[in-house]
């Protein structure tokens, strides 16, 4: 069954943080750094369900830049049981284009150097690495990635 996005909020809390500690053993976040994403005005925050059960969710975030803006994502996780089915695709999909709506131009965001898994998604979605961030998780290192939105 493909599944449905639709716009989170604090009401799914518990579950985004179920599904954020089953995707990062380290490095998760905290159910209250969860929550302070979901209540800020400028995050976009979205759930993909698969028959009516949350299996994944990504939240970003609007910079406004004078006349134009940018978007930031800070997380996307898809629960390990449904991965490999065109989730992570379909909410960074919805991500860009909720944030189009909003006048973003460019989109970016960070990933560790050795997430195999996220720099695929993100290669295939379109996004370039522009940068290295040297211990930015820790001892590991991150890539800063960025995309032009059209
Ligand atoms: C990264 C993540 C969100 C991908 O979600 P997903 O729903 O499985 O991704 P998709 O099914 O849309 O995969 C799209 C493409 O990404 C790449 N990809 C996804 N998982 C992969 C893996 N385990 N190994 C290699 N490439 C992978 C592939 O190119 C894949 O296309 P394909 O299946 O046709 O080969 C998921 O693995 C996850 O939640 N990981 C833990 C959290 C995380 O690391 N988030 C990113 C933080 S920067």
């Amino acid at each position: 069954m493909s599944a449905k996005i639709e716009e989170t909020s604090i009401k799914h809390l518990d579950r985004l943080y179920e599904i954020e500690t089953e995707c990062f053993e380290t490095e998760a976040f905290t159910k209250q750094q969860i929550a302070y994403l979901l209540t800020d005005y400028n995050s976009v925050g979205l759930v993909a369900k698969v028959n009516g059960e949350i299996a994944g969710f990504i939240i970003g975030k609007v910079y406004a830049n004078g006349k134009s803006a940018t978007g930031h994502i800070l997380t996307i996780d898809v629960s390990p049981k449904h991965r490999r089915r065109g989730i992570g695709l379909k909410l960074l999909h919805e991500i860009e284009k909720a944030f189009t709506d909003k006048g973003v131009k460019i989109c970016c965001l960070e990933a560790r150097e050795d997430n195999i898994a996220a720099l695929n998604l993100y290669r295939k979605h379109g996004y370039k690495i522009v940068g290295r961030l040297k211990n930015y998780y820790g001892s590991a290192n991150g890539v800063c990635l960025r995309k032009v939105l059209t």
